[in-house]
């Protein structure tokens, strides 16, 4: 019985999952409602039922362009899931309930492909879209190629203005260009004055970054600005042109030169790139000052200790002085020789005050 079960069941599943079965997820989700009906007919019936849901998925999506993007494959996705757990949880087991829930599945892949199809595959008003998306039937990937609903990649010029000395940021930035296959870069070119011609375009800058900031605007820069959206092979996706003007200051005096890095390459400069020189010179300066503070706190002891060596030698010698003097002469011998010593030293002491003192005491006795 089982394997005959098993050889039914190989039969009945198509190789083919279209669209919302493309999920393996889902795939798997009703593989495991199938298997878990214990009853081997009911078991078949539902697998039935399962595989018409396949057929219902193909036809909904053929009639809308037979293709999905993953953001909407996820949404249809995981709002069948939760769907789907829910009618677990609540079915009696009827067929009828299988049947229904399999609707569901479908409304539900009918209404993101409706909300995908129309704004969401083909977001391009003009310019050239090559993109990937999944093949409903195949659930292969493949490219898409949304092709420019004017018949041509030129997307129309806007008008900048802008004073000389001033700034003008030039941005041709569109949602879509993040959906171009491969890895297409913004290229930028200017003409003097207004030129139809191609070879009078000189090429300013090619970026992954969409925009431009032309600093210290000069009247001279003034011209047609072309941005082109191409691949490495050439392919042009996407093209606007800017007529900038740059209107001259009347009371403008003769400017300082200030020399700045170009803005052209501070710009196409990521912010990880330019904080390691920024940590390299607060270490640097860091380092420094703390080695200057070392350097100075040496060099503020020795002097210290120096001095401090200098008093206590002379103090030393005048001791050494006083005691040899102290030891050979009397004591009137003694204190002249004292005296002498200490005024050669430089030192004022109060000896003479002392020997006034001396002496005025001597002649109150003697009254
Ligand atoms: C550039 O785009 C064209 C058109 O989609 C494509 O055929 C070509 O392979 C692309 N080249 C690169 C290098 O991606």
């Amino acid at each position: 019985m089982l394997p005959l079960l098993l050889l039914l069941l190989a039969c009945a599943t198509p190789e083919v999952r279209p669209c919302l079965q493309c999920e393996r997820t889902v795939k798997l989700m009703h593989d495991n409602y199938v298997l878990s009906e214990p009853d081997a007919l009911k078991q078949i019936e539902l697998q039935k039922i399962v595989d018409y849901a396949d057929v219902t998925f193909r036809e909904t999506s053929q009639s809308r362009m037979g293709v999905i993007d993953f953001t909407t494959l996820y949404r249809a996705r995981t709002e069948y899931q939760s769907e789907f757990d829910r009618f677990l949880k609540s079915t009696t087991g009827s067929t009828n309930e299988a049947v229904q829930m399999m609707e569901k599945a479908r409304e539900i892949l009918e209404k993101h492909l409706d909300a995908f199809i129309p704004d969401g595959l083909c977001p391009n008003k003009c310019g050239l879209l090559v993109r990937r998306v999944m093949d409903c039937n195949s659930c292969l990937h493949k490219t898409y190629t949304c092709p420019s609903p004017t018949g041509q990649q030129h997307c129309g010029e806007s008008r900048v203005n802008a004073e000389a000395g001033g700034q003008a940021v030039l941005d041709c930035f569109l949602p879509w260009h993040r959906l171009i296959l491969g890895k297409p870069e913004y290229h930028y070119l200017w003409a003097p004055e207004v030129s139809k011609e191609k070879a009078d375009f000189k090429v300013l800058v090619v970026t992954r970054d969409s925009s431009v900031v032309l600093n210290q605007l000069q009247v001279e820069e003034r011209g047609t600005y072309q941005c082109l959206l191409k691949n490495q092979s050439g392919t042009v996706f996407y093209k606007v042109i800017f007529l900038l003007s740059v209107t001259a200051l009347p009371t403008q005096g003769p400017r300082p030169v200030v020399t700045l890095p170009s803005l052209l390459y501070v710009h196409s400069l990521k912010w990880k790139d330019a904080l390691v020189p920024v940590i390299c010179l607060v270490i640097a300066c860091s380092s420094a000052a703390s080695l200057s503070l070392l350097f100075y706190a040496i060099l503020l002891k020795n002097v210290w200790k120096r001095q401090k060596a200098k008093s206590l030698k002379r103090t030393n010698l005048l001791q050494s002085q006083f005691y040899s003097l102290r030891m050979h002469l009397n004591k009137k011998d003694w204190e002249r020789q004292e005296k002498e010593v200490l005024e050669s030293s430089g030192v004022k002491l109060t000896i003479e005050l002392d020997q006034k003192k001396r002496e005025k005491g001597k002649k109150t006795k003697l009254s």
